[in-house]
């Protein structure tokens, strides 16, 4: 599973249940990666949706309430259910697309992670750990710095080392 996500210097992503910023190409980033993929976000998340669900995507929501129906989308209600789901699927195609709390759940599962640092600070009520002291976590790739609107921000793909613990998991 591929982890995607946007954090601020804070490590913060969401403000009552909305993104913290506006990036144009952060938004393209996102969809060029995603698209023809299948996406993972808790309820909350796709609730703060300004399009649900997300075009051209297989959307995977996820509740713990069994009578909640999403049009267009898959209702999983547990992690055991969620990896059953995916697990015909290939690794590089499966996105975990936030906010917080399914972040937290499925990053044991999550092999890379597409983080764009926001070199800046906002209010925030949502995290996500903070990938460059995060345990067998290292960056491979950054981008230059890019800037939009006076806020500078970078993509960072980093990658998980394979551990025995880890391996085990597997
Ligand atoms: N910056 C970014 O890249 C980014 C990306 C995405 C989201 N966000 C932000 O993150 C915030 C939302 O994050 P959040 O942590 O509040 O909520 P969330 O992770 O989007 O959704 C939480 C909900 O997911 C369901 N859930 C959690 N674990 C589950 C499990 N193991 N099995 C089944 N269902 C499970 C529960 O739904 P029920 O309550 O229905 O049971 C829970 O209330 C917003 O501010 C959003 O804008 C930021």
């Amino acid at each position: 599973m591929i982890l995607i996500a946007a954090a601020d210097l804070n490590n913060g992503i969401g403000f009552k249940n909305s993104l913290l910023y506006d990036i144009p190409e952060d938004k393209k980033f996102f969809k060029e990666k995603t698209i023809g993929g299948t996406v993972i976000m808790g309820r909350k998340t796709y609730e703060s949706l300004p399009v649900k669900p997300l075009p051209k995507r297989q959307n995977i929501i996820m509740t713990g309430n069994n009578d909640k129906i999403f049009e267009d989308a898959v209702s999983i209600h547990s992690t055991e259910e969620l990896l059953e789901f995916i697990s015909g699927i290939p690794e590089d195609k499966v996105f975990v697309i936030g906010g917080a709390e399914i972040y937290s759940k499925l990053l044991p599962f999550c092999s890379t992670a597409y983080i764009t640092r926001i070199y800046s600070t906002r209010s925030a009520d949502r995290f996500i750990p903070d990938f460059d002291t995060l345990e067998n976590w290292k960056p491979v790739e950054k981008s230059e710095i890019k800037e939009y609107n006076g806020i500078r921000y970078q993509f960072i793909k980093y990658s998980k080392k394979i551990t025995l613990d880890n391996w085990k998991m597997m």
